[in-house]
């Protein structure tokens, strides 16, 4: 499988990145970084640092949005570090990011790969949102598309109702979500499943090579701020999964749902919602999700016990 991937490392995207790349039946083609956990020239940075932790010397990446489309930035240091790894970004990469801009990247790559890539996002949307909008025929020349993001029937993690992803740039996630990408989102209803405890932490630190190492650094940080925030040492490892749904999609179960973006509500903004009714009469109901939107696979469950004994 061919992945573009858009991310915002982060600690879990950069243990999804060190996933991708021991997978052999994936490759990076190429990486955008987002604005989110982190700013977005910090996200390069940090996807560049793990991917030649990796080995992954020459996958090109590509500096993206600075900030969402429509609200100020916001950053989630408190959570990842003040260098999004967690303290242990270590020395400068040994490589650059390229000039062109992620959105301008993931144009260029599906107009050269046309219905070859799978574009998977890691973080808030706005490089896509800004690729569709410098290119329209963008959802018909990828693959398929792996969006971690939203909250539909969990509580959020940003706020009580919205994930971070989708709260970073509601009207990103929006654009996103109304166009007719082959897409499917994975939200926190699903990831979590993802969830480790000291257990698996442990056995985690007993591998001894350098990226089980670094990997072990990064996730004690992570899971230091979940006791701080929720008494529980324990992580919720949200992009690992989707990296690994994207690889393998028998890993989670699908409805084919409208996914919609609320950006007006007080306190509900970024909120993802979709008709679940069971509703086989619309006589008397209507749903203002469905007729304007072009359905997406939203994953319901996950095999978490399979995606975590494989990572
Ligand atoms: C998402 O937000 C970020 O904090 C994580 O990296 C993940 O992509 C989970 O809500
Ligand atoms: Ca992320």
């Amino acid at each position: 499988m061919r992945i573009v991937l858009d991310t915002d490392p982060g600690i879990d995207d950069a243990l999804a990145i060190l996933y991708l790349a021991a997978q052999e039946q994936a490759e990076i083609v190429a990486v955008g970084s987002v604005h989110g956990n982190v700013p977005a020239p910090q996200a390069a940075d940090n996807a560049l640092r793990v991917l030649e932790l990796a080995g992954l010397h020459t996958v090109p990446v590509a500096i993206g949005a600075r900030r969402p489309l429509a609200q100020p930035l916001h950053t989630a240091e408190f959570v990842h570090g003040h260098d999004g790894l967690g303290g242990h970004a270590g020395p400068p990469p040994e490589g650059r990011p390229i000039k062109q801009s992620a959105a301008e990247q993931l144009v260029r790559l599906a107009r050269q790969h046309p219905g070859e890539l799978t574009l998977l996002a890691l973080g808030p949307l706005t490089n896509i949102a800004l690729a569709l909008l410098l290119e329209p025929e963008l959802p018909g020349l990828l693959r398929s598309v792996i969006v971690m993001g939203g909250a539909l029937t969990a509580p959020g993690n940003i706020t009580p109702s919205a994930d971070a992803n989708s709260w970073h740039d509601p009207e990103a996630t929006d654009l996103v979500l109304g166009a007719a990408f082959p897409l499917t989102l994975i939200g926190l209803e699903v990831t979590e499943a993802a969830r480790v405890d000291q257990t698996w932490l442990d056995t985690l630190a007993t591998i001894d090579n350098p990226r089980a190492r670094f990997a072990t650094s990064i996730i004690g940080h992570y899971a230091n701020f979940y006791a701080a925030m929720f008494g529980r040492r324990e992580c919720t490892l949200h992009d690992p999964l989707a990296a690994a749904i994207a690889l393998d999609p028998d890993l989670a179960t699908y409805r084919r749902l409208a996914v919609a973006v609320e950006l007006t509500g007080t306190h509900t903004r970024g909120r993802l919602i979709a008709d679940l009714r069971p509703i086989v009469n619309t006589t008397h109901i209507e749903s203002s999700i469905t007729t304007d939107r072009h359905p997406v696979d939203v994953a319901l469950t996950a095999d978490a016990a399979t995606f975590l004994s494989r990572l």
